[in-house]
């Protein structure tokens, strides 16, 4: 039978590559996007390529959107075979800097409304004995640095819970995958938002380092077609990792954490981030 996907943030980076990769791998792939004036792109390829993509509108801040989606979605196939939790955004600013409602809209996207989006697809996997939820977190859902603590922790806050989930949906025969990228080469950098330093911000510097130092890696950036790739490759195994790591960047900096103490990594990485 027929395989469905759903991906949610389709208009661009990794969750546009990854619709692609999936309906290319024969998927009837829902390509969510919040604004659908944005899909034109992948409906194009989609057409030229005779891939069975479909566009469905959600917007991950909005509950009702979410809802109505996936209503849509079982209405046309009854089964769903994998959810990939990608959509996203990064906040940047300092934790006395950024306004406590900023942080809170951070977590909606990446955190609170993926739980959302699970409350209602994990029952019907469930209830399939069978599909796949990847969550997209990042080499930031791992290790913490200056400039941007809002990201930062949406991205621990989603470990926690893909890993929580992973016990409670596999015995249930539902596999939960985390997918850490490195610095990808997508619109995330051009699309992120930096909160304003308070007039005697002593974090200015610090934060001002670390955007022009993810703004340059990102030059260099893994392409996005790399996570996709994974991602298919996660889906298809028998008994998928909890994690797979993209990147060279993300592997080193992961290998490093695991291999030294907690402050033998904070000193490599202050070196690393900001050499003198
Ligand atoms: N790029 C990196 O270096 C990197 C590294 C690690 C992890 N990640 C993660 O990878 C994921 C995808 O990011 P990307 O790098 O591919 O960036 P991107 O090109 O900016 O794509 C982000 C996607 O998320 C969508 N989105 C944002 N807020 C949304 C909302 N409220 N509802 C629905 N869609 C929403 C965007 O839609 P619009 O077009 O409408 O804005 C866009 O389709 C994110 O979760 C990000 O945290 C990225």
């Amino acid at each position: 039978m027929e395989k469905v996907a759903i991906v949610t943030g389709a208009t661009s980076g990794i969750g546009y590559e990854t619709c692609l990769s999936l309906a290319r791998d024969g998927f009837y792939t829902f390509a969510t996007v919040r604004d659908v004036k944005k899909a034109e792109k992948i409906l194009q390829i989609a057409k030229k390529e005779n891939l069975k993509i479909e566009i469905i509108e959600l917007d991950v801040d909005d509950e009702k959107s979410i809802s109505t989606a996936i209503q849509k979605i079982l209405s046309k196939k009854q089964q769903i075979d994998v959810l990939v939790n990608n959509a996203g955004w990064g906040l940047f600013g300092s934790v006395e800097d950024v306004p406590l409602k900023n942080f809170r809209a951070q977590f909606e996207t990446n955190f609170f409304g993926i739980i959302s989006i699970i409350q209602k697809v994990a029952p019907v996997m469930r209830k399939q004995k069978s599909g796949v939820i990847v969550n997209i977190s990042s080499v930031a859902g791992r290790i913490g640095f200056p400039g941007s603590p809002a990201y930062i922790s949406s991205k621990f806050a989603l470990e926690g819970l893909s890993e929580s989930l992973r016990y409670e949906l596999g015995q249930f025969g539902v596999k939960v995958v985390i997918i850490e990228p490195g610095v990808i080469k997508t619109n995330f950098f051009s699309s992120m938002k930096i909160a304003e330093p308070k007039p005697d911000s002593p974090y200015k510097e610090i934060t001002e380092k670390v955007i022009m130092g993810v703004k340059m890696m990102a030059e260099l950036g893994t392409p996005p077609s790399e996570v996709a790739t994974t991602i298919l490759k996660a889906i298809k195994e028998k008994d998928p990792k909890p994690r797979y790591i993209v990147g060279n960047d993300a592997q080193m900096f992961l290998e490093a954490k695991r291999a030294k103490t907690d402050t033998e990594f904070e000193n490599y990485l202050k070196k690393e981030l900001f050499p003198s």
